[in-house]
């Protein structure tokens, strides 16, 4: 899979190093079909119920001012049907999701809980994107956005100690930050990324959009439209400067997708505000 490995050595400490992740968690194997089939209540509560810090983030988020307005939440079924399925699953995805982005990415020169801050960022993002373009499979984009940069949860280990190496090789050659990545460590957070995902037991859409997420260009033509959605939000919250660390603003960015999916300078502008509003509410209640 490397398109370089220079002691091959490194490459696998840090396969070695992402193959020690524990496993996806199985509420959200359980829960997807029963969402997707909208199944009573009873049945979500009762996979939900099991998992004490997803139950806690579900109520806590449903008694917030986004909901609390519409509904009463005294329990963890009032929960589950004040936020409806589709915001159900967004919360227990991210808060699933929280447990691998802990921790300090000191590698990217982020601060803590800023890659986490990203990953959410560029799902609220996408979510908004997919509303805007009537992407049918927002779940699905919305999965693949909040996990796109997982490889960097374990590469940040290693890309400390390369650290220099790799900012000199971006300076000297004029190369952007994943190809440096790549030529020193032998793998970049991408092709990582897609290991863990598929190792996980995760859709092959979901794999494609982590191993593509900044070469859009290059996934199968079949996962291409949902790549792109994940790689203009991710350019969008990268442009305000939301967790992207030094490798941000060298990564690369397919300026032709801005056109295909139809996004002018003043639809942007109208996304960014708009996300302004969703991150503000949603920030406290996904899962730091
Ligand atoms: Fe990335």
């Amino acid at each position: 899979m490397q398109d370089t490995n220079p002691s091959g050595k490194l490459v696998d400490k840090i396969i070695e190093h992402a193959e020690e992740l524990p496993p996806f968690p199985r509420i959200v194997q359980k829960l997807m079909p029963l969402i997707q089939s909208m199944a009573p209540v009873k049945e979500i509560e009762a996979v939900i119920q099991y998992d004490p810090a997803i139950a806690a983030r579900v109520i806590a988020l449903s008694r917030s001012p986004l909901y609390a307005r519409k509904y009463s939440v005294t329990s963890l079924r009032d929960a589950i049907v004040a936020l409806g399925n589709k915001e159900l699953i967004k919360v227990v995805l991210a808060a699933c999701s929280a447990r691998y982005f802990q921790g300090t990415p000191t590698g990217y020169d982020l601060r803590e809980g800023e890659l986490w801050e990203h990953s959410v960022s560029v799902a609220i993002m996408t979510d908004i994107l997919t509303e805007h373009i009537k992407f049918k499979n927002a779940v699905t984009a919305y999965t693949a956005a909040l996990l796109h940069d997982i490889g960097k949860t374990i590469l940040h280990f290693h890309v400390k100690d390369e650290f220099e190496n790799i900012l000199t090789m971006v300076k000297k050659e004029r190369i952007n930050f994943l190809d440096a990545e790549r030529r020193v460590l032998g793998i970049d957070h991408q092709q990582l990324g897609a290991l863990i995902a598929k190792k996980w037991n995760l859709p092959d859409v979901i794999v494609a959009v982590v191993r593509f997420h900044h070469q859009p260009e290059k996934v199968v033509p079949k996962f291409r439209q949902i790549t792109k959605l994940v790689h203009v939000a991710n350019a969008l919250v990268t442009s305000m400067g939301i967790g992207c660390g030094v490798d941000g603003l060298t990564q690369p960015f397919a300026e032709t997708t801005l056109t295909e999916l139809k996004i002018s300078p003043k639809l942007s502008e109208k996304l960014l505000a708009e996300f302004g509003a969703r991150f503000h509410d949603l920030k406290e209640f996904l899962g730091k």
